[in-house]
């Protein structure tokens, strides 16, 4: 197989999780625009249908499924759906996840009165533990399965942030431990994995325009001025900036890709630009 050749995943299967919105739908449209079949899994089932709807009139093998990542006995359910449909699973992005809320920092550059760890809601911390974690591993759990029925390997991709790896003052503080246990999560899983052919690597991004947190970035000028100004390649980014390395991992381009994580954040984590 040629280098290019590698980046060949038509025919194979992918599931999304968060496909709905932002980053998890920009991977399913890439996956099905590169020939995959696809679940595009989410909470919001209606969105998943418009956009799974929408693919299919585009020519593409799409599929939505009503799907909340906190759910263990829905997350079973739900790639049972797609092996029964598609004949087994190739691929699979553990995307979805929420915003926990205020940090102990905000925009303006004052302490949130309830962003504090003494003063953060416990229920926030445990209602992001419950997707940005523990959704990703029931996601992953459910994926290893099929996978490893499949005998064929695969490829798990699971969205990090760069708040895995750096604090962030303005993100409520639930988000950068789920974040950082996903990044050794998969790493552990990597090291398990192997020797199926089972790959698990994880995108780490910095800021991007999507819907999290209500798509603040989208309506406020001043929070996104503020976010362009720190990232040294100049501006926030638009999830299809993120396909490119989508299809790498998910594809053979990356099969001596294991544990890994790639950071996509504009420099924004090489310090402090302007
Ligand atoms: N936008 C960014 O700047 C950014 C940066 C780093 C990491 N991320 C991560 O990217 C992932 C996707 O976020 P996004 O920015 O595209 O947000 P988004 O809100 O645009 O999309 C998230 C999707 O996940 C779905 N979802 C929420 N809870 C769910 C649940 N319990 N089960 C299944 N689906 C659920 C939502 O309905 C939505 O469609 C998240 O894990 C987020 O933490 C985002």
């Amino acid at each position: 197989m040629g280098t290019l050749g590698k980046f060949d995943i038509a025919g194979r299967s992918a599931l999304v999780t968060g496909a709905a919105s932002g980053i998890g739908l920009a991977y399913a449209e890439i996956m099905a625009e590169a020939g995959a079949k696809v679940t595009l899994a989410d909470i919001d089932r209606d969105g998943a249908e418009r956009e799974a709807e929408r693919l299919r009139g585009e020519g593409f093998n799409a599929r939505a499924a009503r799907h909340d990542v906190a759910d263990r006995e829905e997350t079973k359910a739900v790639f049972d759906a797609h092996a029964a449909v598609y004949g087994g699973l190739d691929i699979c992005f553990a995307n979805a996840g929420i915003d926990p809320g205020a940090g102990f920092w905000n925009p303006e550059g004052r302490r949130n009165d309830d962003g504090q760890v003494d003063t953060f809601d416990p229920a926030r911390w445990d209602r992001t533990i419950s997707i940005n974690l523990t959704g990703v591993y029931n996601t992953m759990r459910d994926a290893v399965r099929l996978m490893k029925a499949g005998g064929k390997g695969g490829s798990i991709i699971a969205t990090a942030s760069n708040a895995g790896l750096v604090s962030e003052p303005i993100v409520g503080m639930a988000y950068m431990p789920a974040k950082a246990g996903v990044l050794h999560m998969v790493r552990h899983l990597a090291l398990e994995l192997a020797e199926f052919r089972i790959r698990v690597n994880a995108i780490a991004p910095g800021p991007f325009v999507t819907n999290i947190g209500g798509g603040w970035l989208k309506k406020d000028p001043v929070a996104r001025a503020a976010w362009d100004a720190l990232v040294p390649l100049g501006a926030v980014a638009e999830t299809d900036q993120l396909k490119p390395l989508a299809l790498l991992l998910a594809s053979d381009a990356s099969d001596y890709m294991t544990g890994s994580h790639v950071v996509i954040d504009g420099g924004m984590m090489l310090g402090k630009f302007r």
